[in-house]
């Protein structure tokens, strides 16, 4: 399905053979990133799902984001796209996207920690309907700094940018 937004973005399952690029991509763009390895055992994770996102089909993997499922909650694990694709939506794609297979799997709420010092990404997700619910001083242990928890309903359509979790991100 080719979800709706406000740029030309596909996201898809990950496959295997998308392993190396994603792998790049968390090279760039985190501070401790998943080798490919890692990115790759992921996939065989049950309850995990892997989602890519790119502009044109076969075109460069410009984003991913890995959640979890279980019981009636979701867990964002990573989301990231390379510097060179932001601002154009597609973070907000694969989060929506995300979300929507994650309420079609059960889940009725969505969960995420993010580093005290990324504003970028906290304002991101609040424009999603992320609440701030909680902090966990030390979590990040290499750097002990505190990880915000946020949390988002995945029935209800409120916050955000007049965005649902059906998958189509607001205006
Ligand atoms: C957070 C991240 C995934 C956002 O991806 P993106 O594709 O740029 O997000 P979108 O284009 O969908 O942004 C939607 C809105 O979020 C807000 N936003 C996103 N990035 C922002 C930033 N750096 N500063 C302020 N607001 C930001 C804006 O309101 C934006 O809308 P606008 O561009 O119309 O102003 C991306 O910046 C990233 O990969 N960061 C590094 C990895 C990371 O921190 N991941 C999250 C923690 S796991």
């Amino acid at each position: 399905m080719r979800p709706e937004g406000r740029g030309d973005c596909l996201v898809r399952p990950m496959c295997p053979e998308d392993t190396a690029e994603v792998g790049a991509l968390e090279a760039v763009c985190f501070s401790l990133p998943w080798t490919d390895g890692l990115v790759s055992h992921e996939l065989t994770v049950r309850g995990s799902f892997s989602l890519v996102a790119r502009e044109t089909l076969g075109g460069p993997v410009l984003g991913y984001m890995v959640f979890r499922v279980a019981a009636d909650a979701m867990d964002v694990l990573r989301l990231a796209v390379l510097p060179g694709g932001r601002r154009r939506g597609l973070g907000t794609e694969l989060l929506f996207e995300g979300m929507r297979r994650a309420r079609a799997l059960g889940a009725a709420e969505a969960f995420l920690e993010v580093r005290e010092n990324n504003s970028g990404a906290r304002i991101f997700y609040e424009k999603a309907g992320f609440r701030l619910v909680g902090k966990r001083p030390g979590y990040y242990v290499e750097t002990r700094e505190t990880a915000l928890v946020y949390a988002r309903g995945l029935m209800d359509p409120g916050g955000g940018p007049g965005a649902d979790a059906s998958g189509r991100p607001g205006e």
